[in-house]
């Protein structure tokens, strides 16, 4: 039977974990305490916690069964036996190494293959794939289409500039860009999809310039999803099948499982070269472990063999996306601006449009994020310039981000359209005070990273009004 409106969740539940919402007066307390740092929290203080989707995800009763079957051998372990094939079946990759989580497969691959002043290309670099090409001495460039930007709804944002592409090979060389990365879906620029055309693109050119081509896969399926509800030709293909032609056109992959593997911890990187196979497995025995574990134990890789085929049905797919879709509606409907169309796993607020009179350098990510958890125990996550701006430590200017975004990621199959409904409500309340919101001064930050561990306090509204 075809479904109205919102399709329901394509599973029943088995296992509950009790959610608790603190008193506003205690909530209060602790966001003092966090030095109005979300990241300070503690889980028992947040009633409904949207601050990633990754490593938060619900196991099905198929995974916590098969935990119970890990076999926790050494070396050789029938696990990842079952986990190399599952990889090998999906990515189309002859070898598998296992790690423990998306940052360590982004840092043996960018050991290995990355000199110092070389380039790596991508769609848009996650922070911590930033992060390691940096960590290498390498420069990160990124080159989204430039849609990626706009205010007006289309499909695949997430798409790379190919033009762009073949400007930068041309003027830097082939010999100074070692790798070329697609990211899907596109976390950065709002969990936007990539579409098989432009991933074909992208392919035709490594191809001719001979430069490896990898991707950076978190969120394969979802990817899948969006090619076959919006490219034409994939309306009747099977997501089996689009991943498989997917990952035809690229050398090698990195993932982060936490997200589309449907488990809590585990990456990988897969690819068809021996040489830097050898190379990587080398690497990974002095600081992940034997490439038959990885750094995971063997309950890990079985529970990830069977997520990793999970993800693909269609049903959960469907309902996922329209979940996403539903929660943006809702959020709308508050009267809050919405990055669209919604990507993958996260509806992004536009903050900056929603808080006129907060300007960029007091914060209004960061006050709409207090917001939310101040009125309603809600947790979510400043992407604006509280993360991505700071000092130019190149020559001391002020930076800011290019759009005051605050990110609200669905865990997988953990809430219910009930909870996104609450959220909704919690928006309103905010959107009908709103302008009492005021802005926020850092108290102390370190380095690199700032918003991780950075302290705040509330900004004065005169102070607010005289700079703006
Ligand atoms: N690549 C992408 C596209 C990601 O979104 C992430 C993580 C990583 C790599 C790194 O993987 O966390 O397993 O080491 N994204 C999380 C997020 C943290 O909240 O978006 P990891």
């Amino acid at each position: 039977m075809k479904h109205r409106g919102q399709p329901p969740e394509p599973y029943r539940i088995k296992s509950v974990e009790p959610i608790r919402l603190l008193h506003r007066p205690e909530r209060e307390k602790r966001l003092i305490e966090a030095s109005y740092n979300i990241f300070g929290l503690r889980a028992q203080d947040i009633y409904i916690d949207l601050l990633t989707d990754s490593g938060t995800g619900a196991m099905s009763t198929r995974q916590w069964a098969a935990l119970m079957m890990g076999d926790e051998t050494y070396a050789g372990a029938v696990s990842f036996q079952h986990f190399e094939e599952t990889v090998r079946k999906i990515t189309r990759k002859r070898f598998v190494i296992p790690c423990h989580q998306g940052r360590s497969a982004e840092n043996m691959v960018f050991t290995t293959i990355l000199e110092k002043g070389q380039y790596i290309v991508n769609n848009t670099h996650f922070d911590t794939t930033r992060a390691n090409t940096l960590h290498k001495g390498g420069i990160a460039v990124d080159l989204p289409c430039p849609e990626s930007t706009s205010l007006e709804p289309s499909s695949f944002k997430g798409n790379m500039d190919v033009e762009k592409l073949e400007k930068f090979i041309k003027k830097h060389g082939r010999d100074k860009i070692p790798m070329v990365i697609m990211t899907v879906t596109n976390n950065s620029v709002g969990g936007q999809p990539v579409s098989m055309k432009n991933i074909k693109e992208v392919s035709a050119i490594c191809k001719k310039h001979n430069i490896l081509y990898f991707f950076d896969c978190a969120r394969f399926a979802e990817n899948c999803y969006f090619i076959r509800r919006d490219e034409s030709g994939y309306a009747d293909k099977a997501i089996e099948d689009i991943a498989a032609e997917m990952f035809e056109q690229c050398d090698g992959v990195m993932m982060s499982a936490k997200k589309d593997g449907l488990a809590n911890i585990g990456g990988f990187v897969a690819l068809n070269d021996e040489r830097l196979y050898q190379k990587l497995t080398e690497l990974m025995i002095i600081i992940e472990g034997f490439p038959t574990y990885g750094g995971l134990a063997g309950r890990d890789l079985e529970v990830l063999a069977i997520g990793l085929q999970e993800v693909m049905d269609f049903s959960y797919l469907d309902f996922r996306i329209e979940q996403v879709a539903y929660f943006g509606r809702q959020l709308k409907q508050a009267g809050m601006p919405i990055v669209e169309p919604t990507g993958g796993h996260a509806v992004f607020v536009d903050a900056g449009q929603y808080l006129p009179h907060i300007p960029a350098e007091r914060f209004p990510g960061q006050a709409l994020t207090t917001a939310f958890y101040i009125e309603g125990g809600v947790r979510v996550v400043e992407i604006g310039s509280l993360m991505f701006g700071g000092e130019d430590l190149t020559n001391g200017e002020k930076l800011l981000a290019p759009r005051e975004l605050v990110r609200m990621a669905l865990p997988r199959r953990v809430y219910t359209n009930s909870h996104l409904d609450y959220v909704a409500g919690v928006a309103q309340t905010i959107t009908n005070r709103k302008e009492s919101l005021t802005g926020y001064e850092i108290a102390w930050e370190s380095e690199l990273l700032r918003h991780f561990t950075c302290r705040l306090k509330p900004a004065a509204p005169e102070a607010v009004q005289m700079e703006s």
